[in-house]
């Protein structure tokens, strides 16, 4: 049996009616009971800056324990100008410092990519996962999540919207445990 693992859900949108957030709560509701999903916010660091190092924003302490005590992490990220946005980006810097401090070192990473287009958010996903090779983050490669067409996957309150969108984030999130469990060995 898979050993439970404490994963941090991490949403690239500040916006309240944001359709990544949606996703990632309809993704959470069909993961398997092992996973234990926690939502990380990320809309309250203040701007990375190194002259804080010595002396850092609660915030960021905050962001810091919640990661710290977290085997594994789930990215769900909208797409911001082909790429992923920069809260997200500032987040993913806060927890990779000060120098010898990176707190994603070796931590196993997904992303889902999330759009109400039709493209997926891929240079998003990918954009994001590029930033996993200097913080040395193993990431599932496959299945990979590319959800476009959001508006017609999820309603306001998170459940899915058809038969589909709950098989492939069923399939996601099962995948993803049990990938973390061979990366961690807890299986
Ligand atoms: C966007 N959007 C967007 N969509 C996309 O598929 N590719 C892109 O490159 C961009 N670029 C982009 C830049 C900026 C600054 C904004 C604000 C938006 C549209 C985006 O997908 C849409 O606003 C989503 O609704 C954002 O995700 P949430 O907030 O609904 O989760």
């Amino acid at each position: 049996m898979t050993k439970s693992i404490s994963i941090a859900v991490i949403v690239g949108s500040l916006r309240r009616e944001s359709f990544t957030r949606r996703v990632a709560v309809a993704a959470i509701a069909h993961a398997p009971e092992a996973m234990q999903c926690r939502f990380v916010e990320i809309g309250d660091l203040p701007h990375y800056n190194q002259d804080l190092d010595g002396k850092p924003p609660a915030e960021w302490e905050r962001f810091r324990s919640e990661i710290k005590k977290s085997e594994a992490v789930l990215f769900f990220t909208p797409e911001y100008n082909r790429s992923f946005p920069g809260h997200l980006k500032n987040a993913i810097d806060i927890a990779s410092r000060p120098g010898g401090s990176n707190l994603w070192d070796g931590m196993p990473a997904g992303v889902v990519s999330v759009t109400p287009y039709s493209s997926g958010g891929m240079a998003a996903n990918h954009a994001l996962r590029q930033t996993f090779i200097y913080l040395n983050m193993p990431a599932m490669q496959q299945p990979e999540a590319y959800l476009s067409n959001a508006g017609d996957l999820v309603d306001a309150e998170g459940k899915v919207l058809n038969e589909k969108t709950g098989e492939i984030l069923t399939g996601y999130m099962g995948a993803f445990v049990k990938w973390v469990g061979t990366i961690r060995g807890n299986v």
